[in-house]
């Protein structure tokens, strides 16, 4: 049972809600941060609802998060709280930089003022890579971002960076490339495959739209991810991490196996949508763990097909759930 305390932003998100099921494992008192809604949002946290603390709180509200951090005193802060959908920066910039990107500032500001000595992650991005300068992308790799997204996360690694060397505060970013599961939001692009795969196969559609097949990622499981933003925060210095799995595949490479998974062609259903195609794109991306693998001593358990097929069962044990709720239906 350990005593300490961890403060995250993006609770009610598909990498805050493993994260608290992690901590809570290790024995961490855990608080999260969530925004007030007139329909609450819980449910990838409802299974630990009771083994966690709610603070309501916002990255727009200096004084809410100065509050969050008064009554957690928080030994650990993890901030993933963020707009996060990269077509929806384009549509919202400004929101986007305020999120994803001054937020940032006003949770180091807090800490700074109130908390100097609590350790703080910041979710940073591959995204920052862009148009990438070298392959495979390390934490040298020089950032391009491609969308206002991407130059969000690129100010918000760099403030965390400059609060670690202003300030000596124990600050670490952590370069995550994709990271996917069966939480993950249905607009990304594995999760829509999947999901439509699901309802393809129950016959409640016929086909996927999508934008980019060629565009390539370094896809791996969130629930490896967690774990290395945790053993970041227990190492004596801090710094910055690339975690990746390593490998890159294409878009069209996922919808293949996400078909071929429930005996299906994917070229049968797949249409291509130039609307999806965005105004810039990030065309490969993967990632070197290296430093990850030897200074934290991480490592991933789930590989590509893994994911897929995790996605895919997942999603079709969620349809017949739901079809089985509407039966029972008076
Ligand atoms: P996600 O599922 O979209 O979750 C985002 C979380 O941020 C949600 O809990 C959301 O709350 C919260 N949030 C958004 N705006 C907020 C605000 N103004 N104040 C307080 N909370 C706010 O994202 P994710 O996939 O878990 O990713 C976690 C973090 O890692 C994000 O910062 C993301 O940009 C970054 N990241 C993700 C990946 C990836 O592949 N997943 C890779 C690299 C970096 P609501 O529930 O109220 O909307
Ligand atoms: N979303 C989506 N929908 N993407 C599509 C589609 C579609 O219909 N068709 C093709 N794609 C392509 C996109 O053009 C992009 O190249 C790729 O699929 C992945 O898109 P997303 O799943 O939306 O993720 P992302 O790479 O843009 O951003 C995710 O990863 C980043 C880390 O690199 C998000 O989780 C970000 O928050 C994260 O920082």
């Amino acid at each position: 049972m350990s005593d300490r305390t961890a403060l995250i932003t993006g609770i009610t998100g598909q990498d805050g809600s493993y994260l608290a099921e992690h901590l809570l494992e290790l024995g961490y008192r855990v608080y999260g941060v969530v925004r007030r809604s007139a329909s609450e949002n819980f449910w990838r946290i409802a299974h630990i609802r009771n083994d966690i603390e709610l603070i309501h709180g916002d990255l727009l509200d200096q004084s809410s998060l100065d509050q969050a951090v008064l009554r957690s005193e928080p030994d650990e802060v993890y901030n993933l709280a963020a707009q996060s959908f990269v077509p929806t920066s384009w549509e919202q910039p400004l929101l986007t930089g305020e999120f994803t990107g001054l937020g940032v500032t006003r949770i180091l500001e807090s800490l700074r003022r109130l908390d100097k000595e609590a350790r703080f992650y910041q979710a940073s991005s591959s995204e920052m890579f862009g148009r990438v300068r070298e392959v495979p992308q390390t934490e040298l790799t020089p950032f391009h971002p491609r969308s206002p997204y991407g130059c969000a996360k690129a100010y918000g690694h760099f403030i965390t960076v400059n609060y670690r060397e202003s300030y000596g505060m124990h600050a670490c970013s952590g370069i995550l490339f994709n990271h996917e599961s069966p939480r993950r939001g249905l607009e990304f692009v594995t999760r829509k495959i999947t999901h439509t795969v699901a309802r393809i196969k129950y016959g409640l559609a016929t086909e996927l739209r999508l934008g980019n097949l060629d565009a390539r990622r370094d896809w791996g499981f969130a629930g490896d991810y967690v774990r290395a933003m945790h053993l970041m925060l227990q190492q004596e210095a801090a710094g910055d991490f690339v975690v990746a799995s390593g490998e890159t595949h294409s878009v069209r490479e996922f919808a293949e196996l996400a078909f071929a998974e429930v005996g299906l062609d994917w070229q049968d259903h797949v249409v291509q949508d130039p609307g999806l195609i965005r105004p810039a794109e990030v065309d490969l991306l993967v990632g070197e763990p290296r430093k990850a693998r030897e200074q934290l001593g991480w490592s991933t358990t789930v590989d590509f097909a893994g994911l897929v097929k995790m996605m895919v069962q997942a999603d079709l044990e969620w349809i017949e759930r739901q079809r089985n709720k509407r039966e029972r239906l008076p």
